[in-house]
């Protein structure tokens, strides 16, 4: 067997010949090309971590003897961490000016970084849905510059498996916290309303207490997705889970959850900062041209940006957080049971 040699194993002459500018080769075309690969090949690495988080929670319960909630968070940790360069890496191809560009751009239509197959199933394996995508009709191929019918089809098929967003519903849905068997011991602070939960009857009273006059409409708020609908995508049962973890963050049985929910509420932070990045980084190179891509170009981007946050309910959940020497003790048996490594 003849040893093992650099190239071979990384397949350079196949990453190395695979930059084909179409313009002459005095142009920054080369940057153009390289920056994009590169985007693509973490593209990848994202898709893969995604894929084992999704595999981690899609088991009913996800083992933590077994180490799988920290894998989970760990994996979550390094998509953040590959975010984090993709949002730098923006300032590299800002050295090219926009004159630079337009040296080859006509040369690239109606192709676009809207195409890229990759970043569509990062966004949908997170959780975006094609119906609540920004100008959905852009995707289908009934433009110059939308997917072909296969990509299209690769993306729709992809939001049909479990995302990660619902898988994560799901998971906070079977944490364990409220059976009623733990709270017999739980002393209530106020009379308790009919037909709900001992604790969350306190809590709507403790949260009362807490806001101002100019708040007292967040209670309707809390009434709507703490006792009824839950939010979003969130059911009221895994809303109650979420602001639970948040609020008793500091038992050592919920680091590891709370990381869960923080490390994804980063991750949709950071997928904003780059869609920002890269809306002011077009505006720069093409002003209020439209895009190679045939969309309105930055206008575009503006709605993307807005419209496409993926764990909204997250951030969400803070509204309804109180003072931490309000939170009511919790018994005994409750704080023993918190653990999701459950027989
Ligand atoms: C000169 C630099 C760039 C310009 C002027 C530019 C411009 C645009 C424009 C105008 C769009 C909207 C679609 C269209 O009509 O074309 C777009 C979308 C997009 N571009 Fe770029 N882009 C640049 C570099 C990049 C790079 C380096 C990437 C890395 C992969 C990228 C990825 C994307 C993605 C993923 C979208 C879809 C964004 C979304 O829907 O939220 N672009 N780009």
């Amino acid at each position: 067997m003849t040893d093992l040699y650099y190239s071979d194993y990384l397949e350079l002459d196949k990453i190395l010949n695979s930059q084909n500018p179409k313009s002459s080769l005095q142009t920054d075309e080369l940057l153009f090309i390289v920056i994009h690969q590169t985007y693509e090949l973490w593209f990848k690495q994202v898709i893969h971590e995604i894929d084992i988080v999704r595999e981690i929670f899609a088991s009913e319960k996800v083992n933590d003897n077994a180490g799988e909630m920290s894998i989970a968070v760990h994996k979550l940790k390094r998509v953040v961490k590959i975010f984090e360069v993709l949002v730098q890496q923006v300032s590299i191809l800002e050295t090219m000016t926009s004159m630079d560009f337009l040296e080859f751009r006509n040369l690239l239509q109606p192709s676009s970084g809207f195409q890229s197959l990759q970043f569509r199933i990062i966004e949908a394996k997170l959780g975006l849905k094609m119906e609540e995508r920004y100008k959905s009709e852009y995707y289908k191929n009934i433009r110059q510059g939308g997917f072909n019918v296969g990509d299209y089809e690769s993306i729709t098929n992809v939001e049909k498996e479990a995302t990660l967003k619902e898988l994560i519903v799901k998971w906070a849905e079977r944490t364990p916290f409220f059976d009623e068997s733990l709270w017999k011991e739980y002393q209530s602070l106020y009379p308790i309303e009919n037909g709900i939960q001992k604790f969350w009857s306190d809590y709507k009273q403790i949260y009362k207490n807490s806001l101002s006059n100019a708040e007292q409409k967040q209670l309707e708020m809390l009434e709507k997705v703490f006792y009824q609908d839950g939010s979003g995508d969130f059911s009221m049962n895994a809303m109650r889970a979420v602001l639970f973890i948040m609020m008793y963050r500091n038992l050592p049985i919920f680091h590891l959850p709370f990381d869960l929910l923080t490390t994804l509420i980063d991750i949709d932070e950071l997928l904003s900062q780059w869609r920002y990045r890269h809306m002011l980084m077009t505006r720069r190179m093409i002003g209020m041209r439209v895009g190679t891509g045939g969309t309105s170009g930055a206008g575009y981007l503006e709605g993307a940006l807005r419209q496409h946050y993926i764990f909204k309910e997250l951030n969400e959940v803070t509204t309804f957080l109180i003072e931490r020497s309000k939170l009511p003790e919790l018994p005994n048996a409750v704080k023993e049971k918190m653990s999701f490594n459950t027989k």
